[in-house]
């Protein structure tokens, strides 16, 4: 449960039931966050049209490679970005329905495919 915390008071208790019914696909050893599970459905439905093959430069999600020097700015960097837009980057994925929460998701989930969420995370995290 090493990065279970992460935004576990915003998920109710049946997520954490589907994250218990999915692990059965996961790595049984590796526990899957909360919030990676419910970007997922995010993801596919808005940010993976491009984040899935490059679009226009979208670091493709689960390419530590291209993602490593988004992480290291920071989840809430990479987050406002995600709510403002970037670049070729259409606000929210072009998505106006989606809430901060979902766009925070979605980018756990993609960070999490190139293991690299605890490294954006720990970005933010101030200086002990
Ligand atoms: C229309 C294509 C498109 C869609 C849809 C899209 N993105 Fe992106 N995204 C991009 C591109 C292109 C970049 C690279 C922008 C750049 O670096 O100039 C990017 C970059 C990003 C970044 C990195 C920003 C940074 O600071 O480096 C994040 C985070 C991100 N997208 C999140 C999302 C999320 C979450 C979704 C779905 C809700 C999404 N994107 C949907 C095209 C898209």
């Amino acid at each position: 449960m090493k990065t279970a915390h992460v935004n576990a008071r915003r998920f109710p208790l049946w997520v954490t039931g589907c994250l218990f019914l999915l692990g059965g696909c996961q790595n049984a050893t590796d526990t899957v966050p909360e919030s990676v599970l419910a970007g997922e459905a995010i993801f596919t439905g808005t940010c993976k049209v491009c984040h899935a093959q490059g679009i226009n430069g979208a670091p493709i999600a689960g390419n530590a490679k291209m993602w490593a020097p988004r992480a290291a700015q920071g989840k809430a960097t990479l987050l406002q970005h995600a709510i403002q837009g970037f670049g070729m980057m259409p606000a929210k994925g072009g998505n106006d329905t989606l809430q901060e929460s979902d766009l925070s998701a979605a980018i756990d989930y993609m960070l999490y495919q190139g293991k690299l969420l605890d490294t954006a995370l720990a970005a933010d995290a101030p200086a002990p």
